[in-house]
């Protein structure tokens, strides 16, 4: 095999590392509870994704070695492989199927004739073990032990001064929102400016819950930015003005919608969904 041909065999491999070999459903299930001990509270560190850049790297390594032919360290790396995949096949007993000890003993075999074309070849099946669990559990993974929870944030409705769970503030923000279309539609525009001024004051409070998770200042150029600021003027502009234009009227409503409330959800609320998902299983 030439390197350009050994070349797109590596970019393969690791091509199904990461895909999933067959399309097919995707379920999302909670990750083990064995799993817990591998992470933050209960581990001081991400025990598992070290875990992973070990095996990663001798497995990476084996490959870079063989190029160089540095065929002492090729041998350290896949007797380490072996080791590693081992190791990491008994850390969550649910999941020990996902492992096959056969496939990565047979891969440091051929990795050990120093061929490379052999190495590329017996690897294939070692990769598929790896490719097929991140597939499945990844984002679950990501899901509850990445991805923080909105569940636990309160905010303060400026406009009752009472605080309140994330989700029933939500509920506010997206009735005092109907309140201003709804008005509007009906040609009340007196109410639907009165509205306006409510859901500004309680759509731009979101603003303080984004340092509940953020550190920078500058995440908030979004959703409760400069857009937004300028949508809420061009609203309050139209509702004051003799005769209010519907078609500018809808099209700021529909810019807030979208960059204001949609864009959001589709970064934030996607994990939060599944967060709430899993947590109702289980009452
Ligand atoms: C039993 C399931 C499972 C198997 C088998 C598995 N992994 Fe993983 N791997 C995971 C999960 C879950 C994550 C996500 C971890 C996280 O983000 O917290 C992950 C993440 C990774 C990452 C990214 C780490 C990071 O910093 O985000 C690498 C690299 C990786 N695995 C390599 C491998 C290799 C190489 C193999 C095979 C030799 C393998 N994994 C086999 C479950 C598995
Ligand atoms: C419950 C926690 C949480 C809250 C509250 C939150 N975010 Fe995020 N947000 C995240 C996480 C986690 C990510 C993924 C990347 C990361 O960690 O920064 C993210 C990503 C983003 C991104 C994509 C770019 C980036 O930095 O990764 C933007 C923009 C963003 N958030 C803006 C906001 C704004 C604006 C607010 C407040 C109105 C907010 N977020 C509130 C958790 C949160
Ligand atoms: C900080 C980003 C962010 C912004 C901006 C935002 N949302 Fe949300 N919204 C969320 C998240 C996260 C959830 C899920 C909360 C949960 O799971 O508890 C949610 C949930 C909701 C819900 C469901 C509430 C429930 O009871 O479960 C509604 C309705 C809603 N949002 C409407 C809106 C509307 C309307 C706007 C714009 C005017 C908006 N949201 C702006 C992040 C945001």
């Amino acid at each position: 095999m030439n390197s350009v041909r050994i070349f797109s065999f590596l970019i393969l491999i690791i091509f199904f590392m990461v895909t999933p070999v067959k399309a097919k459903d995707m379920i999302l299930k909670e990750p083990p509870q064995s799993l817990s001990k591998y992470y933050p509270p209960k581990s001081k560190e991400p025990k598992w994704i070290k875990q992973m850049h070990k095996m990663s790297t001798h497995f990476g390594g084996i490959f870079v070695n063989l190029k160089e032919k540095d065929f002492e360290n090729v041998d350290k790396h896949a007797d380490k492989l072996v080791e590693e995949y081992q190791k990491t096949s008994e850390m969550v007993p649910e999941w020990e199927d996902y492992f096959d000890i056969k496939a990565a003993e047979e891969f440091a075999i051929a990795a050990k004739t120093h061929d490379i074309a052999k190495a590329g070849k017996a690897s294939g099946k070692l990769g598929k073990t790896c490719g097929k669990c991140h597939a499945e559990q990844e984002v679950a993974v990501w899901t509850k032990f990445h991805w923080p929870s909105f569940h636990k944030i309160k905010v303060t409705d400026p406009i009752s001064e009472k605080e309140m769970a994330f989700d029933d503030y939500m509920s506010k923000v997206s009735s005092s929102f109907k309140g201003v279309t709804v008005n509007f539609g009906e040609g009340q525009y007196n109410r639907s400016a009165k509205a306006l001024k409510t859901f500004k004051s309680q759509f731009m409070e979101l603003k303080s819950t984004c340092s509940k998770c953020h550190t920078t200042n500058d995440v908030k150029r979004f959703y409760v930015g400069k857009e937004a600021d300028t949508a809420f003027t061009a609203l309050a502009n139209e509702l004051n003005s003799e005769k209010p234009n519907p078609r500018k009227f809808w099209e700021n409503i529909g810019l807030l919608g979208k960059t204001g409330c949609k864009h959001c959800h589709l970064t934030h609320r996607t994990y939060s969904f599944i967060q709430k998902t899993w947590k109702q299983v289980k009452e």
